[in-house]
């Protein structure tokens, strides 16, 4: 840790605050006793400025377009790991032998079946119901069968609900698909990997055996891996501040996912296949993009932008290769990308875009992918939250493990009435 300290004078008092310095990264100024020593607080909505915690897991350094998984770049990932070991990485810091990985992918495949009470779940919804609003619902179930992992305190509770976290939302997910489309569920299979599974699992049919594409499955199981964590994200802040509480795993994930869902976040893949459908063909693409830069009109470019990416987000160009080897891995096309790629060049060549550091984002060329792959667009979050489970717990776990935790309660600047006496209602 740095030994130097910010200042500020506040108050007609100076409080020195001592600042501290991460492995790599911005420094940090330790507020924490800010408001014993001024009686004020911070503030800054929406955490722009904020960090609300120390982390070892993921970085981001959204100027120069850097992702890095417990230090291990996230195109190296892509290019040459696998979601399981990316899921082995994020939970126990290091890369796993082939041993560990052998045991990790083999305990993940043991925990992917559903309790069969958990399907008749499925039959309380309509069938149109959205497969977000069934992940929220079903995973929030879970704490309700697996009493035997949710004392938080327990290190093996924690390492036995990850675990089975991790691997039951595939099948739960597939199930939600199926549902969907009035199909029988199809059980896991323990002999396929765990993304192998999930595509027998979402697009198998027990009348015929299903063979999993290998491009498929690796373009698949890729798309997990660039989504599988992202920092302090809304929806990890949103499981960090749940488990502050204490609260069991499974409801802190189901909280996540209800975070997800929103379109300015994990709901931005679903919306940004939307909006390129609506525009269609290039020839209208000016007409969004006028409508983007205009401030009377609520309408964004979905997939484009970020909190922290200033700068082109690394996991959109592995996204935009991805797409060409699924395309011509199942011989596809779809205008879509032309259109996106047409769209993406006249954005990114327009003022409004290059002053506000506006690029594509993780979301604007998946929806393209899914799509080809044979996902309708309601399930595209739901993928977003499969992947990001790992993430979550693994954020989840190192929030945990930390005997300083405290529960998340912020303040706030309050600017509503002062103290008044209450008036009878015949005197209204
Ligand atoms: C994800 O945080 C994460 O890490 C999230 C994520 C993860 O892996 O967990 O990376 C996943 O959520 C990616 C983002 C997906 N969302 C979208 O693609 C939705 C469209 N994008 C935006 O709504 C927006 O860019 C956000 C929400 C992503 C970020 O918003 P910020 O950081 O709060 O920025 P802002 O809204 O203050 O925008 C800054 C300016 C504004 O203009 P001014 O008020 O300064 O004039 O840029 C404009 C905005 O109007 N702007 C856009 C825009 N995004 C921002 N203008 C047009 N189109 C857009 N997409």
């Amino acid at each position: 840790m740095s030994d130097n300290q910010a200042s500020l004078i506040a108050g007609g008092k100076t409080i020195d605050m001592p600042v501290n310095s991460g492995t790599i990264g911005p420094d940090v100024i330790d507020i924490r006793k800010l408001y014993a020593q001024t009686g004020m607080f911070t503030y800054d909505p929406g955490f722009t400025s904020t960090a609300s915690c120390d982390s070892a897991i993921t970085y981001i350094d959204g100027d120069e377009g850097v992702l890095l998984h417990r230090g291990y770049p996230i195109g190296q990932l892509a290019e040459h790991s696998s979601f399981m070991e990316v899921s082995y990485l994020l939970l126990n810091s290091e890369l796993p032998s082939e041993q560990e990985l052998a045991d990790f992918s083999r305990t993940i495949t043991r925990h992917t079946m559903l309790h069969e009470q958990l399907a008749t779940f499925y039959r309380g919804f309509r069938r149109d119901a959205h497969p977000m609003a069934i992940m929220c619902g079903v995973v929030g179930a879970l704490s309700a069968f697996y009493h035997d992992s949710t004392d938080i305190a327990d290190p093996v509770h924690r390492k036995i609900s990850s675990h089975r976290l991790i691997a039951k939302m595939p099948t739960i997910a597939a199930m939600a698909y199926k549902y969907s489309v009035g199909q029988p569920f199809v059980y896991p299979d323990n002999k396929l990997s765990y993304t192998g599974n999930f595509l027998k699992m979402t697009f198998g049919v027990p009348a015929e055996e299903y063979e999993v594409v290998p491009a498929v499955e690796k373009a698949m199981d890729r798309i997990f891996t660039l989504h599988a964590d992202h920092e302090q994200n809304a929806s990890t802040s949103t499981v960090r501040l749940a488990g502050s509480s204490g609260a069991n795993p499974f409801a802190c994930i189901a909280a996540g996912i209800a975070c997800l869902w929103g379109p300015a976040h994990g709901g931005a893949n679903e919306a940004a296949l939307n909006m390129l459908k609506e525009i269609g063909t290039p020839d209208k693409i000016q007409h969004y993009i006028d409508r983007a830069k205009d401030k009377n009109d609520p309408f964004r470019l979905m997939g484009f932008g970020h909190r922290v990416y200033k700068n082109y987000d690394p996991r959109a160009t592995v996204m935009q290769t991805t797409v060409r080897e699924v395309f011509a891995a199942l011989n596809v096309q779809d205008p879509l990308f032309e259109t996106a790629l047409r769209l993406e060049e006249i954005a990114l060549s327009d003022p409004y875009f290059a002053e506000k550091k506006l690029f594509p984002n993780v979301d604007f060329y998946s929806g393209i992918i899914l799509s080809a792959i044979g996902f309708p667009t309601t399930m595209f979050t739901v993928l977003f939250a499969l992947a990001r489970t790992v993430g979550w717990v693994a954020q989840w776990n190192e929030m945990i493990s930390d005997p300083g935790q405290k529960i998340g309660r912020p303040r706030q600047l309050y600017t509503g009435p002062t103290s008044r006496d209450y008036v009878p209602i015949e005197s209204r």
